[in-house]
């Protein structure tokens, strides 16, 4: 059983969505898995962790400074553990390059370049938003050519699929645990 830390960041909700259900995989897999918001909890990550996942959303381009920061403080870490980073945006809805870009700029602004990368879409959070955002993000979806102009619901484009094999993948790639009975 391997301990992994889930620790990200998510103004509207859907990366902490996210976050929960790569959680009931690991735990479904045999192995332990502990969610953590960095809004609310300190930037250190605790000893005794076998792999990390790092989940974090964009807005605005960018990623939270709060999982920013917590990545240039534990980046030695994150480099000596199996670890991913997950990046949740609107951007990879529909295109398999989207988000790269918000992608390439956390790298640099945090100078660590992790081994998986997950780019997933995130949603339309309409009922979560102030009235400002609301009709900002209808603006931007209707010139996109979106019709999710609803705003009275809110409209989810995660590939949950694709969240599943990215987390199984990372799990069938972890080192076996030191202890495990040779054959
Ligand atoms: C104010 C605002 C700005 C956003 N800016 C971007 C952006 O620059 N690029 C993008 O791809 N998605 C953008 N999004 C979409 C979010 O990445 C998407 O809604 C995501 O699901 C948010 O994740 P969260 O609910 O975990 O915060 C923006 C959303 C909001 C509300």
């Amino acid at each position: 059983m391997a301990k992994i830390y889930i620790p990200y960041g998510s103004v509207e909700g859907q990366t902490a969505r996210i976050v929960e259900y790569i959680a009931e995989l690991v735990g479904a897999h045999g192995h332990e898995a502990e969610t953590v918001d960095l809004k609310h909890a300190g930037d250190s990550l605790p000893d005794g962790q076998d792999a990390v996942i790092v989940a974090a959303s964009v807005h605005i381009g960018k990623h939270e400074k709060y999982v920013v920061d917590f990545v240039r403080k534990n980046r030695s870490e994150l480099e000596r553990l199996p670890s991913a980073f997950i990046s949740v945006s609107l951007a990879a809805h529909g295109d398999e390059h989207g988000g790269e870009g918000y992608v390439a700029e956390f790298e640099e602004q945090t100078n660590w370049h992790p081994a998986h990368v997950g780019m997933f879409s995130g949603a339309l959070s309409y009922t979560r938003y102030n009235f400002l955002k609301r009709q900002m993000m209808k603006k931007i979806a209707k010139d996109r050519g979106s019709t999710d102009l609803d705003t009275s619901r809110d409209y989810v484009y995660t590939e949950w699929d694709g969240v599943k094999h990215f987390t199984e993948d990372f799990l069938a790639g972890l080192p076996a645990p030191s202890g495990a009975a040779q054959a």
